[in-house]
């Protein structure tokens, strides 16, 4: 190790203990056949237990209907984990210890006798504390999330109050269709459980690189001072994407771009990079920030749409060379669907910070990378000295978060060409994630998993910033008023959306950067 390495170890100053205190309880996984579980819950389990991390004692309860005994569960998720699990081969010592606290109980969601049954399998653990502290993970059909909630508050299994335990609901999204879906849930689900039980889960937040940005906002003092309206020119956040929507085109058919990806991640990013700072770390000021934030977001009048949106939907091309299928050719979606894989919108948000600043998102599906990135572009200096000269060739500052691949934050800055001549270009500071930290990368499961398990709430998304969110969707929503789709608004796969994305920058003389070319 370099000197200067030990010496920056030396120096981490941490904030919680190394190992999360997370006391025995028991995870009941509704949906335990379905691909979440295989690919990404088990996954995330095995790998805590690998680290350490997860309590003393615990066990896991798979629900769901196909009959099976837990031995053959248990062989399924150990394929599971040869075909999904990050770090191989899997170590034999740590599954087998990991399998002898799996259950398996069959039953169907909405049968009142199969919550009999599970609290019959709960009930004969050998703690209190197994029996009563009991997550139950929801990887189900956000349809039937309610109705799990009021059985397993029937069978006495979810109280509103624990008697010093806890019981706890996590959920996947999506939270509702629109705002007023999501509010129906939000009713349906504090019947049966106080919100501080209700873990809703946007994986994003779980990244590395997401729960980053905080940091680098509110433990550094050059950025922050130019965190604002004064210096920044606009705001731009892309997560784009290769895949087509393979054989999710029966969900997405009901979704579509703007629900499935601008509504959760998108907004969440945008709340983390331009919320102020929350009054401590704790989630509920964290929370209160985003929701104010979310709040200030200028709600789009169904006129301004066109205007400030860009919606699209891919048609057949090529991706990095492979071909693509268009959207309307592919499984479970109807040939003449308007369902849009792609979305940029033009914000603004409304406080003292951000006033007249635009905030760029967009997110598409079939696009020839897939990275997410955010890029805070800087103003440029004033038209004298090098820029009088240089005209728009001398460009401005630009920061860009890399949240995925090639995790990083880079500064793009104006230098010298060596040499007796006087040229300039833009030059750039790295920070790797790699290079810096090596290759280790959680997945956002598992720090998701353990926060649930811990009680910690600060990376799960509260009941009103769904609902904020979903405002400025439906929003978005209302002003496409079901109008077909219209010929310039497909883009052949592999593009960058259709080219009315590009006129909603270049309009006011900007331009999307293109990710990985910071
Ligand atoms: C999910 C969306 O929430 O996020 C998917 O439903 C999308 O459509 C996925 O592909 C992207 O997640 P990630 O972590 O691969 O960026």
């Amino acid at each position: 190790m370099h000197p200067n390495e030990a010496m920056d170890e030396l120096m981490t100053c941490r904030l919680d203990q190394a190992r999360k205190a997370v006391g025995p309880c028991t995870l009941v996984i509704f949906g335990a056949s379905g691909d979440l579980t295989a690919r990404k819950l088990i996954p995330a389990l095995y790998h805590l237990s690998k680290d350490g991390q997860m309590p003393a004692d615990f066990r896991i309860v798979g629900f769901a209907r196909r009959a099976k005994s837990a031995a053959e569960w248990r062989a399924e998720l150990r394929e599971a984990l040869t075909a999904y699990s990050r770090s191989q081969p899997v170590d034999e010592a740590v599954w087998e210890t990991f399998a002898q606290r799996v259950d398996y109980c069959e039953g169907d969601l909405t049968d009142p006798t199969a919550y009999v049954k599970l609290a019959g399998v709960i009930g004969a653990f050998p703690t209190p504390e197994l029996r009563q502290n009991l997550l139950f993970y929801l990887a189900t059909s956000p349809s039937q999330f309610s109705v799990v909630a009021e059985q397993l508050h029937v069978a006495q299994l979810l109280h509103r109050d624990g008697h010093g335990y806890w019981q706890r609901l996590v959920i996947e999204k999506p939270f509702g269709h629109d705002l007023e879906t999501a509010r129906e849930l939000n009713h349906e689900l504090t019947r049966f459980a106080h919100e501080q039980q209700v873990f809703r889960i946007d994986h994003y937040l779980g990244k590395e690189t997401v729960q980053n940005i905080l940091t680098f906002r509110f433990a550094n003092s050059i950025f922050e001072r130019l965190w604002n309206r004064d210096a920044v020119d606009h705001i731009q956040i892309t997560v784009s994407e290769k895949i087509g929507v393979g054989s999710r085109g029966g969900y997405y058919e009901e979704s579509g771009a703007l629900r499935d990806m601008l509504q959760n991640h998108l907004m969440q990013v945008l709340a983390l990079v331009t919320m102020e700072p929350p009054v401590s770390l704790d989630a509920e000021p964290i929370r209160d920030e985003k929701v104010k934030l979310l709040s200030s977001v200028r709600r789009l009048q169904p006129g301004q749409v066109a205007d400030h949106v860009v919606r699209g939907q891919y048609c057949e091309g090529f991706v990095s060379g492979e071909a693509q299928a268009a959207y309307r050719d592919e499984l479970k979606v109807n040939p003449q669907s308007d369902v849009e894989t792609f979305v940029a919108v033009k914000l603004f948000i409304d406080n003292w910070r951000w006033a007249g600043v635009p905030i760029y998102l967009r997110t598409g599906k079939a696009m020839p990378l897939s990275a997410s990135e955010v890029r805070v572009q800087f103003k440029p200096t004033p038209n004298v000295l090098f820029a009088a000269q240089c005209g728009p060739l001398l460009d401005a500052n630009a920061l860009t978060l890399r949240l995925q691949p090639d995790e990083g934050i880079s500064l793009r800055f104006t230098g010298k060409v060596p040499g007796v001549g006087y040229g300039l270009r833009p030059v750039r500071m790295n920070f790797s994630y790699d290079s810096e930290f090596g290759a280790y990368t959680p997945e956002a499961y598992e720090r998701l998993l353990l926060d649930a398990i811990a009680g910690d709430a600060t990376l799960f998304i509260r009941r009103d910033e769904v609902e904020q969110a979903w405002e400025i969707a439906d929003s978005i929503r209302a002003g496409w008023d079901a109008r077909p789709l219209d010929p310039h608004e497909f883009y052949p796969a592999g593009n960058w959306g259709p080219h009315l994305a590009d006129t909603l920058l270049t309009q006011s003389g900007r331009a999307w950067r293109e990710p990985r070319n910071p």
